[in-house]
């Protein structure tokens, strides 16, 4: 049974608009376990899949894999295309992916997290501190939602903070999809000759951070023996950087958002604050309702594989709505409202299979330091704004807000 919803000219990547709510289209896809096509960050036609065990087996399924991607239209090379893989988890396979993972999982672990703790409770404390000196109103996405998670990645990673405006920009631009293939190529050099001057100031001077661990464990030694080269680290460090900040921050913003707009989810959010476990129950929720990664990077089929009702043949591109998949009806009931009680849900929020996303254990960490700190700091927290005037950012494969203007 296939619902092929063709259109002239696929719709792109993200599928959302105002809100978020998952577009109509691919609600529909995914009701009737259906696909549909849709033009990728880079160009291709991808095959759309929008239900939860459809994701899990486009995201877990070896089946599915970044070698086969063909090369985007539009006159990119071999050799381009090599050098902005180089590095890239999301656009590797395995063995180079797994030994690359490798290096990073230990500093990623929920115990490293709890000792990353103090640090993150004390970015928080800040930015509220700065923000409560200087309104209200204040943005809360400038002023505390992009910061935070900002501070946090660029500590851990050794990014001086001051560099900010030019990755942040660079960062939300990358993943824009109305980009020309020049402008994204420019783009990219500029990402990459960038952090090659932090590996390179790293590998003269290895600090404690994570560029000065990959040169001092790994720098040194062949690929064979578990080893990285610069344009990996490059490559790696440049994902962490854009990975680690716009994410968190779209669901601080937007969670707090659909709090402010719904008193009574608010009153049960305020409920568990002083209780951890509760507190990182109602994130999940959040995860889970906000999905702030619209859909999964596109993979390519190396063989004919099953997708739900349908058989993928080898050689296509496909995309799993992750927004739409979290509030699949065969998880349970009302999912398309947030509801911070629910017994947490299983979701695809961080993706699934060998790419599930390395920083899950510190996004979970900020996001449950950033909303009790919040909301404890600002017991009259408002927004300053009609709801209905708030700008969505639905142009970009990561969903957010432009800004939120809030009063206290
Ligand atoms: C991968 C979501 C925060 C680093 C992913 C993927 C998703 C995701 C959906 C998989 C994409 C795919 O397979 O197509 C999120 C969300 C976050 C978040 C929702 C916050 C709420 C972070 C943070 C970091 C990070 C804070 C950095 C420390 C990564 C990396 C990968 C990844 C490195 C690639 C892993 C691999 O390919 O093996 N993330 N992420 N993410 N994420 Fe996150």
């Amino acid at each position: 049974m296939s619902t092929d919803q063709t259109t002239d000219v696929p719709p792109r990547l993200g599928l959302r608009r105002d809100g978020l709510d998952p577009a109509p289209e691919v609600t529909s896809v995914r009701e009737a376990h259906g696909t549909c096509p849709v033009t990728t960050l880079v160009g291709h036609t991808a095959t759309l899949v929008a239900g939860y065990a459809e994701a899990r087996t486009v995201h877990g399924d070896p089946a599915f894999g970044f070698d086969g991607l063909p090369l985007p239209p539009g006159g990119l090379d071999a050799d381009e295309m090599a050098r902005r893989r180089a590095g890239m988890l999301l656009a590797l396979d395995p063995p180079v992916h797994t030994r690359l993972r490798r290096m990073l999982t230990g500093r990623f672990t929920v115990r490293a997290m709890k000792a990353l703790e103090p640090r993150v409770v004390a970015i928080v404390d800040d930015a509220l501190e700065a923000m409560a000196a200087g309104g209200p109103p204040a943005d809360l996405v400038a002023d505390f939602a992009l910061p935070v998670p900002s501070l946090v990645i660029c500590e851990l990673l050794g990014v001086p903070y001051e560099d900010r405006d030019g990755f942040q920009e660079r960062a939300e631009r990358t993943l824009r999809s109305d980009l020309s293939v020049e402008e994204r190529t420019r783009l990219f050099a500029e990402s990459r000759e960038y952090m090659a001057s932090l590996v390179a100031r790293a590998r003269r001077d290895p600090g404690e951070d994570l560029l000065g661990l990959l040169v001092r464990e790994h720098g040194d030694r062949p690929a064979a023996e578990g080893g990285i080269d610069d344009d990996e680290m490059v490559g790696l460090a440049n994902l962490l950087l854009v990975a680690g900040h716009e994410t968190t921050s779209n669901v601080i913003a937007l969670g707090t958002y659909e709090l402010l707009r719904d008193p009574e989810q608010m009153a049960a959010m305020r409920a568990a604050l002083d209780d951890d476990a509760a507190t990182s129950r109602a994130v999940e929720e959040m995860l889970r309702h906000v999905t702030p990664v619209s859909a999964g990077f596109p993979r390519a089929a190396t063989q004919d594989v099953e997708v739900g009702p349908h058989v993928i043949s080898a050689g296509t591109v496909v995309t799993a709505s992750l927004c739409a998949a979290n509030r699949d009806p065969a998880l349970g009931e009302g999912l398309d409202h947030l509801d911070v009680r629910r017994d947490p849900l299983p979701h695809v929020a961080f993706g699934y299979g060998i790419h599930h996303c390395l920083g899950a254990p510190l996004a979970r960490i900020e996001l449950r330091i950033a909303f009790q700190a919040i909301l404890r700091r600002f017991p009259g927290l408002a927004l300053a704004t009609d709801p209905d005037a708030v700008e969505f950012r639905h142009e970009n494969l990561i969903h957010g807000v432009e800004a939120l203007p809030v009063t206290w």
